[in-house]
């Protein structure tokens, strides 16, 4: 018998087996790519963008996504400012109601998979970040799976990650105007 004593051939071959499997499982939770779009030109006059807003580019391709990273008691998201009032940049009326809203009143959108086909709808959701904690309802969704059509303001489809917010949000949350649009939060179910 010459393997070690501490980890015998055969443990090796369990510890190898065993954190292949670990791997395996750790992999399945994460939210990979559902399929790509091909970006079209925005036709003039589409696609504002007057908060910084993504315009898409024609012949790139762009990555969809059916899921959202996995809930946790603070799920990590990136904040972005969307206007959810007719003429804004959030395209057509929210999903939730058919509706627009007052950018005045702290409401976002949730990537498609937090969206949950709609089981989100006018809930409220506790929104951590800037040292501050604010709650929000939800009444759109920010699409992963389509873009780049007039639906959606000739912008891409949105990454599995996002809670784009009114600017009552940002302004709820304290951050200086010039800095609204992009900032790292966590947030949960209030
Ligand atoms: C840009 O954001 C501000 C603040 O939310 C909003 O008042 C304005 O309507 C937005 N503009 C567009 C075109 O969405
Ligand atoms: C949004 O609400 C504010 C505050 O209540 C109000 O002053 C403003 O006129 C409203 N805007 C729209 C577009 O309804």
């Amino acid at each position: 018998m010459k393997s070690s004593a501490i980890f015998p051939r055969g443990s090796t071959v369990l510890l190898v087996i065993l954190l292949s499997t670990i791997c395996l499982v750790t992999e399945a939770q994460q939210c990979r790519p559902s399929g790509r779009i091909r970006g079209r030109q925005p036709p003039p006059g589409q696609c504002n963008q007057e908060n910084d807003s993504d315009c898409c580019v024609e012949g790139k391709m762009y990555l969809t996504y059916r899921c959202s990273p996995p809930l946790s008691r603070h799920t990590k998201a990136y904040l972005t400012l969307n206007s959810f009032e007719a003429g804004g940049d959030g395209g057509g009326p929210s999903e939730c109601d058919n509706k627009y809203h007052n950018d005045s009143n702290r409401v976002v959108a949730l990537s498609t998979g937090w969206y949950n086909n709609g089981g989100r709808c006018h809930n409220h959701i506790r929104i951590n970040g800037n040292g501050r904690s604010v709650v929000a309802m939800v009444v759109d969704e920010c699409d992963s799976m389509e873009g780049c059509d007039v639906d959606h303001d000739y912008q891409p489809p949105c990454p599995n990650n996002i809670v784009d917010a009114s600017k009552a949000v940002w302004e709820a949350l304290g951050v200086p105007r010039g800095q609204w649009g992009g900032l790292d939060i966590t947030w949960s179910d209030a």
